[in-house]
């Protein structure tokens, strides 16, 4: 009943389809838009036959839309939208870091984040394209000069981050995944991604499980990327995530009060504008960027370390859409 209508942008993608399915399988989606340059009929037409409630179209930029009856074009992927999921772009290969992907992902993102200006001004963004630490700043600077700018419904979607982390520590602890939830902050990339293992009650690794735990969190896309030997980087796990993150901000639009999950969001917690912690969310997008509490001198030595490193990757966003 109180269903919302999501786009994904780059829906045909090894992201964007199974972020798509579990979409279609959410209560709280009333219309699923799936855009992308190719493929989206497709996709839309085959979800379509899934028994839930929400309604599918599949939109491309130019004629071909699905159902062929329904308006074709971003402008109406976007109209209505309360939530726009990006996963557009192209994704790493084997030694590409998510900077690597800077050139093509940069440009797509400003185009895309042009037209949710233009049609959906209002939408809460979650973007996942890489590299998100300069993903977020180009979006940032590209709502500013179309005048729509509202810092509580721009977030980069760090969740997988957390999932990895909460994944590993609860092998470690041999624990259930789902009573383990680590907070991770900073950014998400490598060693921007700090996760707060100090905070996870009853977890005290020796310093060489923690500091095993803490590269194999900030580099565990690296692992999917190897495995998957030149045909990508993670889709299932960051689907899985980016349907968590959607899930959670529209329980939040539903009026849920519980609602605090970590994001990518502008920030004063640290000198770098842009930063993840965790967010209470409400009916408008991020209500509160919530504090980390304490950290160990173990994670000051890496929160040392990664904030030049994320305050340049934020800046080179900031620069490539002012260019
Ligand atoms: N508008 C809409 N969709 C686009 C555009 C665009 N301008 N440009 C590319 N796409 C679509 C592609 O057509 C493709 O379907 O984005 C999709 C990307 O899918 P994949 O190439 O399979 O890449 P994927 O593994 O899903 O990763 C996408 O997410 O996590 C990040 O690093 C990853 O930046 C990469 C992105």
């Amino acid at each position: 009943v109180m269903g919302k209508k999501v786009a994904v942008l780059g829906a045909a993608g090894g992201i964007g389809q199974p972020l798509s399915l579990l979409l279609k399988l959410s209560p709280n989606v009333s219309e699923l838009s799936c855009y992308d340059i190719v493929g989206t009929p497709g996709v839309a037409a085959d979800l379509s036959h899934i028994p839930t409630a929400s309604s599918v179209t599949g939109n491309l930029p130019a004629a071909g839309s699905w159902p062929p009856s329904h308006n074709t074009g971003i402008e109406a992927a976007l109209t209505g939208a309360s939530v726009v999921v990006i996963p557009a772009g192209v994704p790493r290969k084997p030694g590409m870091t998510r900077d690597d992907l800077f050139n093509t992902n940069a440009g797509i993102v400003k185009g895309l984040v042009e037209a949710c200006a233009d049609f959906c001004p209002d939408a809460v963004l979650a973007i996942i394209s890489n590299p998100v630490n300069s993903t977020v700043p180009i979006a940032a600077e590209v709502l500013k000069k179309k005048g729509v700018y509202n810092p509580k419904k721009l977030c980069g979607v760090t969740t997988l981050d957390v999932c990895r982390a909460n994944t590993f520590v609860a092998a470690s602890m041999g624990k259930d995944p789902k009573d383990v939830n680590v907070t991770v902050i900073g950014g998400h990339a490598g060693i921007t991604i700090l996760p707060l293992f100090s905070q996870v009650p009853g977890f005290s690794p020796s310093d060489e499980d923690r500091e095993a735990l803490t590269v194999r969190t900030q580099f565990g896309g690296d692992e999917v990327v190897k495995a998957k030997a030149g045909a990508g980087s993670a889709t299932l796990s960051m689907a899985y995530a980016g349907y968590l993150f959607t899930e959670e901000v529209l329980r939040a639009m539903n009026g849920a009060d519980d609602v605090v999950q970590c994001a990518f969001v502008e920030s004063s917690l640290t000198d770098a504008p842009f930063f993840s912690s965790p967010c209470k969310f409400g009916p408008d997008g991020v209500t509160e960027v919530m504090g980390f509490g304490e950290i160990s001198a173990y994670e000051q030595k890496w929160m040392d370390q990664m904030l030049p490193d994320l305050k340049k990757q934020i800046q080179k966003g900031i620069d490539f859409a002012n260019q």
